[in-house]
C-alpha cells in the first residue's frame, strides 16, 4: 500500500477544508435508508472541527447527466447534520461560482457547509482541471473520505487532489489500514469466501486472490459456473457455462500457486426462488435437472466453519445463496455468525465488502462483530483485483 498523508498531516486551524465525502447513499420516498455513509464521516468532521477548520462537504449523488433537482443533495442537509450531533450544516444550491463562493466566505471556523451534486458539472466525471480549480477556490486544504468512490478518476477525487494539500479522513485512512492489514501483511493462514451470483463480475478477482490467499471458499451461484466445470449436474441454476474454461483454469492456477479450494459439497434446492417454498438438500452429485441450487447446504457450512477456526484472516465478499429469499439465507447467516464469534473472540481478523455482503450481515445482526465493514461497492471489488485505485493514489506521497 503507498504511503498517504493523514489528517495529523494537515494544519487546518481557522482554513478551509474541502472535504470529499460519499453521501451517495441510498434513498427512498425523500427518507435515507441507510446513514451508514453518513455516519461514517463523522470522526473526520469532528477531528477537523475541534481543530478549529471550515468545513465544506462535497459529494456526488446518483448518476444524472447535468442539473437534476430529484438528484439534489439538499435532502442530506438534516441527515448531515444529525450525524454531527445537530451542528446546523449550511446548503449552498451549487458546488461552485458565486453562490457557493458566498456560503463558504460567510463559514466561520467550526461550521459546516454542504455544496450541491458535483455531477451536476460535466466536468467532474471528466477529471476536468478547469472545474478542480473552480473548486479548489473554496478551500485552503483537501481531505478525501470517500474510500466507496476512489476507483472514480473525477475532479473531486483526483485532479483536486494535486492542486491543494490533500490528506485521507478518518474512515479513508481506517479503510486503507484495515484492507492493507488483510492483503499486505496478514497473519496466515489467510482465506477468503467468494460468493454472489456472477463469475463474469468476479474473473480478474478470482484471478488475483487466489494468488494472495491461502485458501479460497467459492459460494452463491457463482459456485454453480464451477460445478459445471468439474462436470457436476447443476439443473436449471443460474450457471455461466461459457464460463466453464475460465472457471477450470482459475481453478488450476489456484493449485500452482497453492491455494486450496472449497467448492460446494452439497445444495439446498427448490424449483423456484420463493420465500418458504419447498427445498430438498441434496449432494452435488444428485441435484435434480428440474431444480435449482439456491444456497450452499449444511455439510459445505461446516467445512468452511471448521476452514474459519483455523484460519487468521478472512476476505469476504459476496453472499452464498439467494440471501434475500429465505429460507436461502441459512447458509449466509450461519457463516456470518461464526465469522463474527471469531473475530469477537480475536482469532480471526475479518474483512468484508461489498452492497449484498453489507446487506447480509447486517440481516444476521453482525455488522459492528466484524474487524472491518466496507461500505464500498466497486472500490472494494476493483481493490480485491488488485488494481491501483485513483483517489488513493492521488493522496499518496511521492
Ligand atoms: C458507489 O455508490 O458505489 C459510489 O458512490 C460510486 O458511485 P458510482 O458507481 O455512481 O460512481
Ligand atoms: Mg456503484
Amino acid at each position: 500500500m503507498p504511503r498517504f498523508r493523514t489528517l495529523d498531516d494537515l494544519d487546518v486551524a481557522g482554513k478551509r477544508v474541502l472535504l470529499r465525502a460519499d453521501l451517495n447513499v441510498p434513498v427512498k420516498d425523500g427518507k435515507v435508508t441507510d446513514a451508514t455513509r453518513i455516519e461514517r464521516l463523522t470522526p473526520t468532521i469532528e477531528a477537523l472541527l475541534e481543530k478549529g477548520a471550515k468545513i465544506i462537504v462535497m459529494s456526488h449523488f446518483g448518476r444524472p447527466k447535468g442539473p437534476d433537482p430529484s438528484q439534489s443533495l439538499r435532502l442530506l442537509v438534516a441527515p448531515l447534520s444529525q450525524a454531527i450531533g445537530g451542528r446546523p450544516v449550511q446548503f449552498a444550491a451549487d458546488c461552485v461560482g458565486p453562490e457557493a463562493e458566498r456560503v463558504v466566505n460567510a463559514l466561520k471556523p467550526g461550521e459546516v457547509a454542504l455544496l450541491e451534486n458535483l455531477r451536476f458539472h460535466a466536468g467532474e466525471e471528466t477529471n476536468d482541471p478547469d472545474f478542480a480549480r473552480q473548486l479548489a477556490a473554496l478551500g485552503d486544504a483537501y481531505v478525501d473520505d470517500a474510500f466507496s468512490a476512489a476507483h472514480r478518476a473525477h475532479a473531486s477525487i483526483v485532479a483536486l487532489a494535486h492542486l491543494l494539500p490533500a490528506a485521507a479522513g478518518k474512515s479513508m485512512q481506517a479503510e486503507l489500514e484495515a484492507l492493507g492489514a488483510a492483503f499486505e501483511n496478514p497473519r496466515h493462514p489467510v482465506m477468503a469466501l467468494i460468493g454472489g451470483a456472477k463469475v463474469s463480475t468476479k474473473l480478474e478477482l478470482l484471478s488475483f486472490v487466489t494468488r494472495k490467499v491461502d485458501l479460497l471458499a467459492i459460494g452463491g451461484a457463482m459456485a454453480n459456473t464451477f460445478l459445471f466445470a468439474k462436470g457436476r449436474p447443476v439443473g436449471r441454476s443460474l450457471c455461466e457455462a461459457d464460463l466453464a474454461d475460465h472457471a477450470r483454469i482459475i481453478l488450476s492456477n489456484a493449485e500452482e500457486d497453492g491455494c486450496d479450494i472449497i467448492l460446494p459439497e452439497d445444495a439446498v434446492t427448490a424449483e423456484k426462488l420463493e420465500p418458504g417454498v419447498l427445498t430438498r438438500t441434496v449432494g452435488v452429485h444428485a441435484v435434480p435437472m428440474n431444480a435449482m441450487i439456491l444456497d450452499l447446504g449444511p455439510q459445505t457450512v461446516a467445512r468452511i466453519c471448521l476452514a474459519l477456526e483455523g484460519s487468521r484472516t478472512l476476505i469476504w465478499n459476496g453472499p452464498v445463496g439467494a440471501f434475500e429469499t429465505p429460507p436461502f439465507d441459512r447458509a449466509t447467516s450461519a457463516i456470518a455468525k461464526k465469522v463474527a464469534e471469531l473475530t469477537r473472540a480475536g482469532r480471526l481478523m475479518s474483512v468484508a465488502g461489498g452492497g449484498d455482503t453489507v446487506a447480509a450481515l447486517a440481516a444476521a445482526g453482525v455488522t459492528d462483530q466484524l474487524s472491518y465493514v466496507s461500505t464500498a461497492g466497486g472500490a472494494f471489488l476493483e481493490w480485491l483485483e488488485g488494481r491501483e485505485l485513483p483517489g488513493v493514489a492521488a493522496l499518496s506521497e511521492g
